[in-house]
């Protein structure tokens, strides 16, 4: 079936069915049901404000649209049945349906472009508080597991070579650190979509008395965008909000990898729970990391989402053009998918547990005493230069001969460290002393990890204020 045309005195005869399937939105569009309809009861007060529309047809059009609001929340289907071409002509058509004439007047001085920058707005609002919630609940299961784990003695690594001994809870409060940063860049997104593009209508502004200030107030947003070319243009706000997807997408594709070595055979230090793992259709042994895998590649798709916003808006004129429909998929997709991977993530985090003795076994080989043994010259006042390279030239001897500088036989102790002859080398160099030594701000000592998971703790009380 064609469409008939809502708005259509400058056309004549109907669309082509290519071009009708090509311009329309609605089968993507319809999620903004909601806020298109909150959006037109709003202007309809509006309207009658400034005193185009009278007392009763307003109480006509805000009993309708009520009732649209219920009809369409029971019965998603009739979106989809529906032919409009885009939410908005969705809401309108329904409406004129309902009342007749006086749906009519809905539209005055009001475009679908301030409209659907204001849905827009509404949407990210409800979907971004949504996300700010998953944030915070996959960072309360990274304390957590913090908390678990804080004398887990873990490899850490640079250049993926085991480097130094760090706390696996100092290594989960690593991404609860980032994520806050992603929580906040969400935020500030959020905060400036926080004024209203309606009553700008299609580019120009508005021709009626609407009051624009107590218009952006009535639907929640703080003021009213103060442009009526950029609020009608612009989407570099939604692609701020895509970018913050982005980096915490970024976060997680991180610790997915992390978790991904970690649960291998060649670390085995983490055990995911079978509730985020699958096996092989062929290798009855299998046990693999889908849902981290999932998280590290779906990542490239929010990506994705964030070059599609910023290559639909690179040299656009001003003002509205029809490019900006593209911009819906892109930033639904960037939502759902960060949405979905947050949602996984914090499965993942909260059923994970390190394998304490292999963490340590990894750590006891691989030299990764090596800088507490030069940090031990440099106490016995030598240089730390100087010590760096004895050091250096220790590990090759300890190669050599086979065996981990803690455990240096005497005879090379005297030979090689006689400033530290004195002194009980396994006890100083096992890796519960070196994780303690690095308590200052910022270190993986348990004490210090404890501190900071009070104040993360702290931090997740105050979270919604
Ligand atoms: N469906 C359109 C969009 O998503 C709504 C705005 C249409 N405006 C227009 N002048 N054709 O961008």
């Amino acid at each position: 079936m064609t469409a008939t045309r809502l708005w259509g005195g400058r056309q004549s005869g109907a669309l082509n069915p290519a071009f009708e399937a090509f311009n329309r939105s609605l089968p993507f569009d319809q999620r903004l049901v909601q806020e298109d309809i909150a959006g037109s009861m709003a202007w309809a007060r509006a309207l009658k404000q400034a005193g185009v529309l009278n007392s009763a047809d307003t109480k006509v059009l805000i009993e309708a649209l009520e009732q649209l609001s219920q009809e369409v929340s029971q019965d998603p289907a009739a979106l989809d049945a529906s032919q409009a071409e885009d939410v908005h002509a969705f809401v309108e058509q329904a409406l004129i349906q309902e009342v007749g004439e006086v749906g009519k007047r809905l539209h005055t001085g009001r475009s679908r472009n301030d409209q659907v920058a204001t849905d827009m707005r509404l949407y990210v609002r409800k979907a971004g508080a949504e996300l700010d919630q998953q944030l915070k609940n996959l960072i309360e299961a990274l304390v957590q597991l913090a908390e678990r784990e804080v004398d887990t003695v873990l490899p850490g690594y640079t250049h993926l070579q085991r480097a130094q001994p760090i706390s696996a809870g100092h290594h989960a409060l690593c991404y609860a650190e980032m994520l806050g940063r992603d929580a906040g860049r969400l935020k500030d997104a959020l905060l400036r979509q926080d004024t209203s593009p309606l009553g700008c209508g299609a580019l120009a502004g508005t021709a009626f008395p609407i009051d624009r200030e107590a218009l952006a107030k009535s639907l929640g947003f703080s003021s009213a965008c103060a442009n009526s070319l950029d609020a009608v243009a612009s989407r570099d706000g939604l692609l701020e909000l895509v970018s913050a997807c982005s980096t915490t997408m970024l976060s997680l594709s991180r610790l997915a990898e992390d978790w991904i070595f970690f649960t291998s055979q060649e670390a085995g230090f983490l055990t995911l729970s079978d509730e985020v793992t699958t096996g092989s259709s062929l290798m009855p042994q299998k046990k693999n990391p889908d849902a981290l895998e999932l998280l590290r590649g779906k990542t490239a798709r929010v990506l994705g989402a964030w070059t599609t916003l910023a290559s639909l808006q690179k040299g656009l004129p001003l003002a509205y053009n029809k490019d900006l429909q593209e911009d819906k998929e892109a930033l639904f997709d960037a939502l759902d998918t960060t949405s979905a991977c947050l949602e996984v993530a914090s499965v993942c985090v909260g059923a994970a547990s390190y394998n304490r003795e292999r963490c340590l076994q990894a750590c006891a080989e691989g030299h990764l005493d090596a800088t507490d043994l030069a940090d031990l010259l440099v106490a016995a006042g030598v240089t730390f230069r100087d010590a760096h390279h004895r050091i250096g030239v220790l590990v090759c001897a300890a190669d050599e001969g086979g065996f981990e500088l803690s455990q240096l036989p005497p005879d090379l102790t005297r030979e090689h460290l006689p400033e530290l002859a004195d002194l009980d080398l396994a006890a100083e160099l096992s890796p519960t002393r070196i994780l303690e030594r690095r308590c200052a701000l910022g270190g993986t000592a348990p004490s210090r990890v404890k501190q900071e998971i009070e104040r993360w703790k702290t931090r997740l009380k105050s979270w919604n204020n």
